[in-house]
C-alpha cells in the first residue's frame, strides 16, 4: 500500500501500538493526524516525526469515550484541510475483573471508546475514501475477539464487535477499492496493562512494531482480518473448532485473577 503523500489519522496515538503506527507511517512518507487525550505525549511524538521525516503532523486532542467525540474530531480535521486516506481506529482499553462488581461508568466508557467511537469515525471518513476509490481503515481488535473472556467480559465483547463489523465492511467497500482490515494482537508490550492489570496478560508479549508489520502485510494482501503472531493465530483457529464450554473454561482459567505473592515481614 502506498503511504507517501497520503494522510493517516491514528487514534490512541499517544502511546503503545498507536505511536508505533505513527512512526512507521511517517517513515513511509505519510502525513499524520494524531488523536488521543494526552496532548503532551502527542506533541512530543509530532515534534520527533516532523524532525526525522519532515512530515506534516497534526495533534487533535480528544476524549473518544465522550458521546459526539468523533464528530468533533471530524470537524477539526476538516478545518485543518486534511483528507484522511488511512484511518486507524486503535484507541481502546480493557478492564479486568468480574462484571457484577465493575463500575458502570467505566463499562460504558469502554463500549463508547472501543465500539461507538470506532464506528462513528469510520462513518465520518469512509464515504470520502469510497468516493476517491482508494483508502484504508485499520481497526485494532484483539485475540480477545475469538472467544468470550470471563473476568474481561465487556472487553472481549467489544473486540468481537470490532472483528465482525470490520469483516462485513471489508466486503462492502472492497469493490470500490477501499481496504478494511481488523488486526488482532495478542498480549503486546504496551502500557495497556497499566489500566487492564497484569492479570489480563496471556502468553508471551509481542512488540507494537510486530503488530504494525502484521498490519502492513495484511493491507498488502488485502486481507479482511489478521491475527498478529503465529502462536496467537493457532490459538484463534483452535477456538473455532473446540467445544464451546471447553473454550470458555480455558479462557476463564487464563484470565482468572492470579494469587497475590505471599509477603512476609520480619
Ligand atoms: N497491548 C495489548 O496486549 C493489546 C492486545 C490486543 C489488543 N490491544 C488493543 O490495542 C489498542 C492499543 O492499545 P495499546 O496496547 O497500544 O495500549 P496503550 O498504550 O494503553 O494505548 C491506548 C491508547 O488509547 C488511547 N485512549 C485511551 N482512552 C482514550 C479515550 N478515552 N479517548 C481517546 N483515546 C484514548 C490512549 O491515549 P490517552 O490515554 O492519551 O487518551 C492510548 O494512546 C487497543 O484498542 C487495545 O485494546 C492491545
Amino acid at each position: 500500500m502506498e503511504f507517501h503523500g497520503r494522510a493517516a489519522l491514528i487514534t490512541g496515538a499517544s502511546s503503545g501500538i498507536g505511536a508505533a503506527y505513527a512512526r512507521e507511517f511517517a517513515a513511509r512518507g505519510a502525513d499524520l493526524v494524531l488523536v488521543a487525550r494526552s496532548e503532551g505525549a502527542m506533541h512530543r511524538l509530532a515534534d520527533e516525526l516532523r524532525g526525522t521525516h519532515g512530515r506534516q503532523v497534526h495533534v487533535v486532542p480528544a476524549d473518544l469515550a465522550e458521546p459526539g467525540a468523533a464528530d468533533r474530531v471530524a470537524t477539526r480535521v476538516a478545518a485543518l484541510g486534511v483528507d484522511v486516506d488511512v484511518l486507524v481506529n486503535n484507541a481502546g482499553f480493557g478492564m479486568h475483573g468480574d462484571f457484577a462488581a465493575a463500575d458502570a461508568g467505566r463499562i460504558t466508557e469502554q463500549i463508547q471508546l472501543n465500539c461507538v467511537a470506532l464506528v462513528d469515525l469510520t462513518r465520518r471518513f469512509l464515504p470520502a475514501m469510497v468516493a476517491r476509490g482508494r483508502g484504508a481503515v485499520v481497526n485494532v481488535a484483539s485475540t480477545a475477539a475469538f472467544q468470550p473472556l470471563p473476568h474481561m467480559a465487556v472487553y472481549g465483547a467489544t473486540k468481537a464487535f470490532v472483528l465482525s463489523f470490520s469483516e462485513a465492511l471489508y466486503a462492502e467497500v472492497k469493490p470500490a477499492g477501499v481496504r478494511v482490515v481488523a488486526i488482532c494482537p495478542g498480549a503486546t508490550e504496551t502500557p495497556f496493562f497499566d489500566v487492564a492489570g497484569e492479570d489480563a496478560a496471556v502468553g508471551k508479549k509481542r512488540t507494537p512494531q510486530q503488530v504494525v508489520a502484521t498490519t502492513l502485510a495484511a493491507l498488502g494482501r488485502g486481507r479482511p482480518s489478521r491475527v498478529d503472531g503465529l502462536a496467537n493465530a493457532l490459538l484463534a483457529v483452535a477456538t473455532r473448532w473446540a467445544p464451546r464450554r471447553m473454550v470458555i473454561a480455558m479462557a476463564g482459567r487464563l484470565t482468572a485473577p492470579r494469587e497475590q505473592p505471599v509477603t512476609t515481614t520480619g
